[in-house]
């Protein structure tokens, strides 16, 4: 039975029910409903008098809201992830792993901003003034003019941004964060859905630009990003695989701009360095190309990125065969093996089936069905694709090989990076030939066919 007045937020999704239950109705995730005090539940209106909402007509509205210049930090990688720079009075969300180089990209940020006369705060509930100082000391940035302070008072970070004007704030992290008006503690989803709110509303009222960071654990064990994004105009993951010096910055959400556009870092001594042309980033560099390994030929945003696709297909020692992926979707990985085996009579039934995209990148792009394809064929078969071949193509279930979206971009980037021949779709090759010569085929038959 509940407590009198008492409630169960769900740190997962964000809901709030009045019972507690081992399940979340609303997201259906396991064990996060936890008991949270002075949340409302859903249909508890406050008796703040209602103003009447005003009829707007679209016409006319042009001239009053021509888009508000915006606010470049000189970050270009970040500044192109959020789609021209940032809108000031706009909120971001920028989430990721603890660890991954949130708070060093953040005071990059700043630290860029400040030094192109733009008003920047750096507020942190996580360091000290002092820890943070000496951060940006060691990154180079000592000098550069941004407000540094050590902060988890919602009240008292309010007051503070209301009597001095900034463009840019940034709150390390929303999880820190404290509002007195909830009994609920730090970190819980009243908490930073509370804090959240009203940090976003300043940021429109003020004009402000607020770039708010939230810790995400991959199984959302660590409260609240989830809560936030629906508050938010942008949501931005960072991101990177441990043990690889690459961290990608990726828009998840974003209101004023593209969502498929990638930032690229590289986490070194003194910081991140922006990598401005990322497309050799990805790529084995030096010896021979193995059997298992095919470069794929992808865009990521607006760029071309070429990415080396390692598979490994070994007997298993077990009767359930092994399947493991890293940097791509294993439903994905699902499929093309059950086209390999229904159409081009690989077995994989007895055999452990690795995966892995180069450099911790993480790809999406259905084009890459053909270049995982290509791997796993090749390793299955063991024999190694061309070296100077690149490989892209989306599959479907019968075995096609489909067309992809800008083939001769992705031509172009691998004939200026030494590729000289390309495996890819039949259908909606360039026509009179692109910059490299292209082994089209019309089924992933005819594809293996040419390793094997
Ligand atoms: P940090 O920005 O504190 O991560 P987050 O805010 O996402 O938790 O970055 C922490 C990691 O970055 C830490 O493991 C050390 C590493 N790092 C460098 O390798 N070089 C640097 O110059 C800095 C500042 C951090
Ligand atoms: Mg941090």
């Amino acid at each position: 039975m509940a407590r009198d007045g008492a409630v169960y937020a769900c740190q997962s999704c964000g809901a709030v029910q009045t019972k507690w239950s081992g399940q979340c109705p609303a997201c259906q995730s396991w064990n996060t409903l936890v008991e949270e005090v002075g949340a409302k539940p859903p249909g508890a209106l406050s008796t703040t008098k209602a103003t009447r909402v005003r009829g707007l007509q679209f016409t006319g509205l042009e001239s009053e809201t021509a888009p508000p210049p915006r606010l470049m930090t000189g970050v270009d990688e970040f500044d192109r992830v959020c789609g021209g720079g940032v809108v000031p009075g706009s909120a971001i969300l920028i989430g990721g792993d603890p660890g991954v180089g949130k708070s060093t990209l953040l005071l990059q940020v700043c630290a860029s901003a400040a030094q192109r006369g733009v008003a920047c705060a750096y507020i942190s509930g996580e360091e000290a003034v002092e820890q943070i100082r000496g951060r940006a000391d060691r990154m180079g940035l000592a000098k550069a003019n941004v407000s540094l302070a050590a902060e988890t008072s919602l009240r008292d970070i309010l007051d503070g941004l209301k009597r001095d004007s900034f463009d840019l704030v940034v709150i390390d992290s929303i999880q820190t964060l404290w509002s007195d008006a909830h009994e609920a503690g730090p970190g819980t989803v009243t908490q930073v859905r509370a804090c959240a709110t009203e940090l976003v509303r300043l940021a429109k009222k003020k004009g402000v630009a607020i770039l708010l960071v939230g810790h995400v654990t991959k199984d959302g064990q660590i409260a609240g990003p989830r809560v936030v994004e629906h508050l938010v105009d942008a949501v931005l993951a960072f991101e990177g695989e441990r043990g690889y010096p690459f961290r990608i910055l990726r828009g998840a959400k974003n209101r004023f701009g593209a969502t498929d556009e990638i930032g690229v870092f590289e986490m070194g001594d003194v910081g991140l360095r922006e990598v401005k042309n990322p497309s050799a980033l990805f790529l084995n560099e030096g010896g021979e190309r193995a059997a298992g390994a095919a470069v794929f030929a992808g865009i990521e945003g607006s760029r071309p990125v070429l990415v080396e696709f390692q598979a490994l297909v070994a007997p298993s020692a077990y009767g359930t065969p092994r399947r493991a992926v890293v940097g791509w979707d294993s439903g994905r990985l699902a499929m093309v093996l059950a086209v390999l085996e229904a159409r081009c009579g690989l077995g994989f039934g007895d055999k452990d089936v690795y995966l892995n995209v180069a450099g911790g990148l993480r790809i999406t792009e259905p084009a890459a069905d053909l270049a995982a394809a290509a791997a796993l064929a090749s390793s299955a078969l063991d024999v190694a694709l061309p070296q100077d071949c690149v490989v892209f193509g989306e599959l479907s279930l019968s075995g096609e090989v489909r067309a992809v979206s800008r083939m001769e971009t992705r031509l172009k980037e691998a004939a200026k990076l030494g590729f000289g021949r390309a495996l890819g779709p039949l259908a909606g090759l360039p026509e009179g030939g692109g910059s490299l010569p292209v082994a089209g085929v019309a089924r992933l038959t005819d594809a293996v066919r040419r390793i094997g």
